[in-house]
């Protein structure tokens, strides 16, 4: 079984994704970890993460030890994941790695994948869609708290400005745009607490086991 979890940074589905596939014995894939780290590489080369030549070059060879870099999870890292996402052959070469895990998790029960186009392009027959979402100043407070928590520099009116920008861009670019599959189910996570949406998601897993 195949669990996809899509929706915007910061909308609670890394925290449910990871729950959800403890819960039900199944292996998870962060998904935005390898844009993540794909960008990292080209800023690390000392490119520009927006070069498609750069860009699909690092996708291409994407070193795995850059997705336990304590970098990974800084704002630089995520503007640079939105910028490499974009591109077309960047998504072509992450695409069969992530449908292998969906296919064959290394534990051989299920696989949890959360990202941004997990339910519509890498797993449209996955046997449940969540698209997770919440409104921006939810996203943007949870955000800078996670920020703050890592101990990293963190000033409101920048982290609000960077996720509507990286919202915009998921949203409006040609390849693979963040947007709910047909069949999702939608959780909006704005007033709800971690336990909250676990116990909302768990009841559509069930329905559909
Ligand atoms: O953790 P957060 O929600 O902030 O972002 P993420 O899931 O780590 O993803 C970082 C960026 O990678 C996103 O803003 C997207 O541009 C891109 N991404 C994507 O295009 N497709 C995916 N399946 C996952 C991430």
């Amino acid at each position: 079984m195949i669990v996809a979890i899509d929706g915007p940074a910061a909308a609670g589905k890394g925290t449910l994704a990871r729950r959800l596939a403890k819960h039900l014995g199944f292996d998870f894939l962060d998904t935005g970890s390898l844009y993540r780290g794909v960008g990292l590489q080209v800023l690390r080369q000392g490119g520009d993460p927006a070069d498609p030549v750069a860009a699909k070059a690092a996708a291409e060879t994407l070193d795995l030890a850059l997705l336990a870099d304590p970098d990974l999870r800084g704002e630089a890292a995520a503007k640079a994941a939105s910028l490499v996402a974009a591109q077309p052959a960047v998504r072509a070469a992450l695409l069969d790695f992530q449908r292998d895990f969906a296919r064959k998790p290394p534990g051989n029960r299920g696989a949890v994948l959360d990202g941004r186009d997990v339910g519509t392009v890498v797993c449209p027959d996955a046997g449940v869609k969540l698209f997770v979402t919440a409104s921006l100043e939810a996203r943007a407070r949870r955000r800078l708290a996670e920020l703050q928590a890592a101990g990293r520099t963190a000033i409101w009116s920048a982290v609000l400005q960077d996720m509507q920008d990286r919202d915009a861009r998921d949203s409006k670019r040609d390849v693979a745009p963040l947007k709910p599959a047909a069949d999702a189910v939608v959780i909006d996570t704005t007033s709800l607490s971690p336990d909250q949406v676990f116990e909302a998601a768990r009841a559509i897993v069930d329905a559909k086991r």
